[in-house]
This record gives C-alpha cells, sequence and structure tokens, in this order.
C-alpha cells in the first residue's frame, strides 16, 4: 500500500495537534442493577454496580448492553440481538455507573424492565470521550433531547478541572426531559438539578420558547473567546451538524455522533462515519486510513487542501498532475465506536454524511 500525504502528521491542512480522547482498557462485567427507576417523559434511569468501568470512565463514554439475562449470553435471543449503547450518565461513588434511556424500542423496553438486584451484562467504557485540551478555560455544552445523557458526567469533569461551564439545553417541550424545569420572569428556563452540578444551564422548549438550541448557540457565540472555549455538542444529527456549521469556522466543535452499533468494539465496521483528510486521528482497528493502492486506479477523490491543488473524480490522475504536487485521498472512514462517539467536527465528512 502507498502512503499518501494526508497520514497523520504530514497534511500542512491539518488543524493544530490535538490530544487523542481518552480511551481505557475495555472491561466485560456482571453488573448488579443497584436503581432502577422510571422518570417523566418515557425515560428511565439504571445505576448499575460496576467499579472497573467507573474507575476508568470518561465523559463521553458508553457502555455496551446486553439487554437479557447474563447467563442467557450463549442462548440466540428472539429479540435484541444485538447490545444496546449507552452513554455514561453519572458516576455514583464508589463503584455507581448511571444511564439515562429513552425507552422507545425493544431493547430500551427490556431493560426498563430490570430490576433492582437483577443483573446485566456490559461492556465499557467504550469509545473516545471528550478531550479537554490545557487551551480550554469555557466549554460550552450544547445538548438536545436525549442528548442530555452524558452531560452530568461532562459537567461533573469540567468542574472538577476547573473549566467554567455553560450549558444549553434543548427539547421539543418542557416535559419532554426527565428533568424539573424552572421558569422565572422573561429568561429563558433552567434545569436546576443540572446546575446543582457546576454549571451555568440554559432550557429552551420549542413549545414555549419557539427556539432552538442551535439558534440559542448562535446568538450566544459573541459571548465567548475563541481562543480558550471549545463546543461541546451532542443530540440528534440535525443539531450536531447545525452547529458544526454555524460555529465550526469561529471555535473548535466536538460533536458525540450516534450510528447504529452492532459489535461496539471497532471490527464490524456497522457505524462508519466519513471523515475528512484532515482527521489526524489515529486509526482503529480495521479503519480504512489514507491509503491507496499502489498504480492509484480510479476512485472518487474530493477536494481537499485549500493550499494545493485539489481534484474531483473527473481529473485525469497522470503523472504531471502528481508531479504538479496535486493530492490524493482515498475516501476514509472512522467507526463511531471506537474511534469516536466524539469527533472534533473539522474530522467530519459532513457533506456525505447520512442524514
Ligand atoms: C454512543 C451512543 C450512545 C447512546 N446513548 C444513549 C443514551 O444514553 N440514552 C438513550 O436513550 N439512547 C442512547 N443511544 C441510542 C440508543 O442506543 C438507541 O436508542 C437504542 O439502541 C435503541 O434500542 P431499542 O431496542 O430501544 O430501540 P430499537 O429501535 O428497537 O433498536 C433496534 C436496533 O437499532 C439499534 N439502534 C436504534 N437506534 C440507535 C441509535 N440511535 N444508535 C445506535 N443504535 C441504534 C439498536 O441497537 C438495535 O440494534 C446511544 C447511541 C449511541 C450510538
Ligand atoms: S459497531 Fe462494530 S465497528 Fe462499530
Amino acid at each position: 500500500m502507498k502512503q499518501l500525504p494526508g497520514q497523520p502528521g504530514e497534511d500542512a491542512c491539518q488543524p493544530a495537534d490535538r490530544p487523542a480522547g481518552p480511551r481505557a482498557t475495555v472491561h466485560r462485567v456482571t453488573a448488579e442493577v443497584l436503581e432502577s427507576e422510571r422518570l417523566p417523559g418515557e425515560h428511565h434511569r439504571l445505576l448499575l454496580r460496576a467499579p472497573r468501568i467507573a474507575e476508568d470512565a470518561s465523559p463521553g463514554q458508553f457502555i455496551h448492553v446486553w439487554c437479557h439475562p447474563p447467563e442467557e449470553i450463549d442462548r440466540p435471543p428472539t429479540s435484541a440481538i444485538l447490545r444496546r449503547p449507552l452513554s455514561i450518565s453519572r458516576l455514583r461513588p464508589p463503584d455507581g455507573v448511571e444511564v439515562l434511556l429513552r425507552v422507545r424500542g425493544v431493547g430500551g423496553r427490556i431493560l426498563a424492565g430490570t430490576p433492582r438486584g437483577a443483573q446485566l451484562d456490559i461492556l465499557g467504557p467504550m469509545g473516545r470521550g471528550f478531550r479537554m485540551p490545557p487551551s480550554m478555560r469555557t466549554a460550552l455544552v450544547v445538548a438536545g433531547g436525549i442528548g442530555i445523557a452524558p452531560v452530568p458526567f461532562l459537567v461533573q469533569r469540567l468542574a472538577a478541572a476547573l473549566i467554567e461551564t455553560v450549558v444549553l439545553v434543548g427539547a421539543a417541550r418542557d416535559d419532554s426531559l426527565p428533568y424539573h424545569v424552572e421558569r422565572t420572569g422573561h429568561q429563558h428556563a433552567t434545569l436546576p438539578g443540572l446546575a446543582a452540578l457546576g454549571a451555568e444551564v440554559t432550557f429552551v422548549s420549542e413549545q414555549v420558547d419557539a427556539i432552538l438550541v442551535s439558534e440559542l448557540l448562535e446568538r450566544r457565540l459573541p459571548d465567548f473567546d475563541a481562543a480558550s472555549t471549545e463546543i461541546m455538542a451532542i443530540g440528534p444529527r440535525a443539531m450536531v451538524k447545525r452547529i458544526a456549521a454555524v460555529a465550526g469556522g469561529r471555535l473548535p466543535v466536538q460533536v458525540s455522533l450516534e450510528e447504529r452499533m452492532a459489535c461496539g468494539l471497532g471490527a464490524c465496521r456497522s457505524c462508519v462515519v466519513p471523515v475528512t483528510p484532515h482527521s489526524n486521528r489515529p486509526i482503529g482497528p480495521g479503519t480504512a486510513g489514507f491509503s491507496l493502492p499502489e498504480g492509484l486506479p480510479p476512485g472518487p477523490n474530493r477536494p481537499t487542501c485549500p493550499a494545493g491543488p485539489t481534484l474531483d473524480s473527473s481529473t485525469p490522475l497522470g503523472p504531471e498532475a502528481l508531479a504538479k504536487g496535486t493530492r490524493l485521498f482515498a475516501p476514509s472512514y472512522h467507526t463511531v465506536c471506537h474511534d469516536g462517539p466524539v469527533f472534533y467536527s473539522s474530522e467530519i465528512d459532513w457533506e456525505h454524511l447520512d442524514p
């Protein structure tokens, strides 16, 4: 395989080198359900005893949950065959890992019916979480809908690192989230339960405020110093895409992406997303990376580096083009489960990402 420009560390167009997000050893544990609580808005909270996962977890990582009793793992189930990915919502010392789920499908219903004292077979912590580079003094966390699930853990860690944290939360209605909404005067609402963890929290609902959280972010953006603020966005695909579009040129934006998953370990490639040639993330097992076979036959080549010549699939790939220094990139993909779920927005090829 011929290695082309664009390998990590070689591309003049890459953003400044960013520290890789944390990715700890993945443990497989049988976790006791310590608490199982139904919450408003078809949500459910599970507190699991999982000391090794609690010790190694960082915000933005998730657990991969087998929905059936652990002893049935070798018996093919008739429903919920795959594990379900759930963000680590909060750590409860000394050894508790909490998840928050919106109960929609069969897997969610089975998990929500798991009583206290039962056991669950879980893998974790999985994936790479949010980065907290030393230059970051302020974190602007933007969450939509069930994207709020990992926010408490994130706020706790940001507060512990003495990083000023501003959280903007959006939902369809005031009662869409399992949080008490407090509205005072003409100001936007807040979520006291989240604010108590150490953040300034603003909540907007489409029903009452007639505004999307991405629009609120656009209004607030000028208040933040571009050199010391990073945005962390978690929510529906359309929301994180919009945030990357409105803020990505001004501030670093980290996005947590969701994709349907099978193995959760980077092996089956069910969960790939297209990435730009600027992505300098160390690639995981089975990830394509930036390379083309010897002999360079065609293939979709995308415009790449603003500093150099670019080409598309109609450009002839003769020696002349190569001699001019034209840069070629194979389409590349990273896995959400192993390389993500958190990426810098500049790493994602938004144009080719499925809606
Ligand atoms: C990294 C990550 C973190 C997540 N964190 C949370 C969380 O904290 N709380 C929460 O409520 N939901 C979360 N989700 C979404 C959640 O995993 C899916 O909603 C869930 O798998 C749906 O399963 P189900 O059986 O209830 O629904 P069904 O719709 O019956 O699921 C059918 C199939 O689709 C898959 N699937 C459906 N939607 C998704 C999805 N969005 N992402 C991945 N697989 C999906 C399921 O795994 C299953 O194979 C997360 C997803 C990812 C990728
Ligand atoms: S789910 Fe198998 S590679 Fe991501």
